[in-house]
């Protein structure tokens, strides 16, 4: 039987390169098998992100340019997939004809039997309801060879409604996984040679909350550290109005837990803050901020900031430049605001002109370059336990891995290395890696 390709295109956050995986893996039960060659593949899938305008115009970018693929090749299954599917559901097929396969976030686990239902009814296929199960985060994707770090899912949707966001309405409701489950898959990866997980969901730390059987994600933490073979815990995203005292104590405690936290603050105006729901001030930030920092004083601290939000004048987005001179990030994502339709957001004034949100967005990159630099260049002659994951990409010689605080670290080093902990000596720091050379331990 010729063997039939599978090629997957993705988009967006950490979540859903996640669900690709999931997905190639029902399809691999299926005999497909990954390539990156799109124009050897028997399927393709386009895994979207709805988040920003810009996301959602490159999905469709990417869809035109495959689907050409499909005009020579009739056969070609052509799947449209993830948060913009699940938004846009049937209407993806008015806007490009022939597309076989649109579904949404809470239908990947059916994957195999639409893939049936194209093949035998040879008629478009869309699945975007909404599922109170968690099936679709159950799924075990097995680690690549020799992959040492993979991602698992603890919770799906939100329930936050920030004012800007369509997460909400695009993943539905919070719910979290049952604890078990998460350390049975959990203990299962680690098995099959994995050292560092990173805990998925849009706010990790509500987790179990909405359970009532009093499992936070602190408890869930404790039990993930005891797990023979797992050297490393991370987990994204946290929402700082939920950043309790006891989390903030782990990052002391808990030996595996990594020494970085993604924190996005979003805007340093109180005002601002108020408008988007964040449900914190600019203070109480800061004050999680510095109580991480008593505890882990080498903490690493990331953050996502939004610019030109309806409103934000000047003097907010100076508010902002302030908290980040104060806090110094190690690094931010900066974005301009992005009107979702449908989101609290799309109905306020003060809309803030284009190229003034343009601006905005280049001071305050060129500021967070300056602190990322700085950050970077403190750790030259410190030694750093560096988690090999594989060949560096610039150079056959050199390894690459990263820091507790997820910082990428390169250093002359054999391929045996990959999966071990080592130390290594900074002997250079860059804006988007650092450079040393291995110490013997
Ligand atoms: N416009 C701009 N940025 C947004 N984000 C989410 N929604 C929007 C939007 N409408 C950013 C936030 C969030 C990150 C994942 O994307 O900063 O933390
Ligand atoms: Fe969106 Fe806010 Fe939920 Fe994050 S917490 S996914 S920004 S609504």
């Amino acid at each position: 039987m010729r063997k039939k390709y599978l090629h997957i295109t993705t988009f967006g956050c950490q979540m859903n390169v996640h669900d690709s995986e999931q997905m190639a893996v029902l399809l691999a039960e299926q005999g497909y098998e990954q390539t990156e060659d799109s124009t050897k593949a028997d399927c393709i899938l386009i895994n979207t992100c709805s988040i920003r305008e810009k996301a959602e115009q490159k999905a469709f970018s990417e869809l035109g340019r495959l689907m050409k693929l499909k005009e020579k090749n009739p056969d070609l299954i052509v799947g449209f997939a993830g948060c913009l599917a699940q938004h846009l559901g049937a209407r993806v097929h008015s806007r490009v004809k022939n597309v076989d396969l649109v579904f949404g976030t809470h239908n990947i686990h059916r994957l195999p039997e639409m893939m049936e239902a194209v093949q035998k009814e040879r008629k478009p296929v869309t699945e975007v309801g909404f599922s109170s199960s968690l099936h679709s985060l159950g799924i075990f994707a097995p680690p690549r060879d020799g992959a040492i770090s993979a991602f698992v899912s603890i919770m799906q949707g939100c329930d936050n409604y920030c004012a800007y966001c369509v997460v909400p309405y695009l993943r539905g409701p919070e719910k979290s996984r049952e604890p078990e489950d998460i350390v049975g898959e959990i203990e299962k990866l680690a098995g099959c040679g994995i050292r560092e997980v990173t805990l998925l969901g849009q706010n990790v730390n509500s987790y179990g909350k909405k359970s009532g059987r009093g499992d936070d994600f602190v408890s869930l933490l404790k039990k993930i550290n005891e797990i023979e073979g797992i050297e490393r815990i991370r987990f994204t995203t946290s929402h700082p109005k939920d950043l309790s005292n006891e989390l903030i104590g782990c990052f002391g405690s808990l030996r595996k837990l990594c020494r970085h936290i993604h924190l996005p603050v979003q805007s340093g105006s109180n005002r601002i803050l108020k408008r988007m729901n964040r449900g914190y001030t600019a203070e109480e930030y800061l004050e999680k901020t510095a109580r991480l920092r008593r505890v882990c004083p080498e903490i690493s601290i990331t953050s996502d900031v939004i610019v030109g939000f309806p409103g934000e004048t000047r003097k907010d987005y100076q508010e902002t430049i302030d908290m980040m001179e104060k806090i110094r990030f190690d690094s931010v994502f900066s974005f301009k605001y992005s009107e979702r339709k449908g989101t609290a957001a799309g109905a306020l004034s003060g809309k803030v002109p284009e190229a003034e949100k343009r601006q905005r967005l280049k001071e305050l990159q060129a500021l967070q370059d300056r602190h990322t630099q700085e950050k970077n260049t403190s750790l030259e002659g410190s030694v750093q336990e560096v988690l090999v994951e594989g060949p560096s990409r610039n150079s056959r010689q050199d390894m690459t891995g990263r820091t507790s605080c997820r910082k990428i670290v390169n250093f002359e080093g054999r391929p045996e290395l990959i999966g071990r902990t080592v130390p290594v000596r900074i002997s250079r720091g860059y804006l988007h890696s650092l450079r040393g050379k291995q110490i013997s331990s």
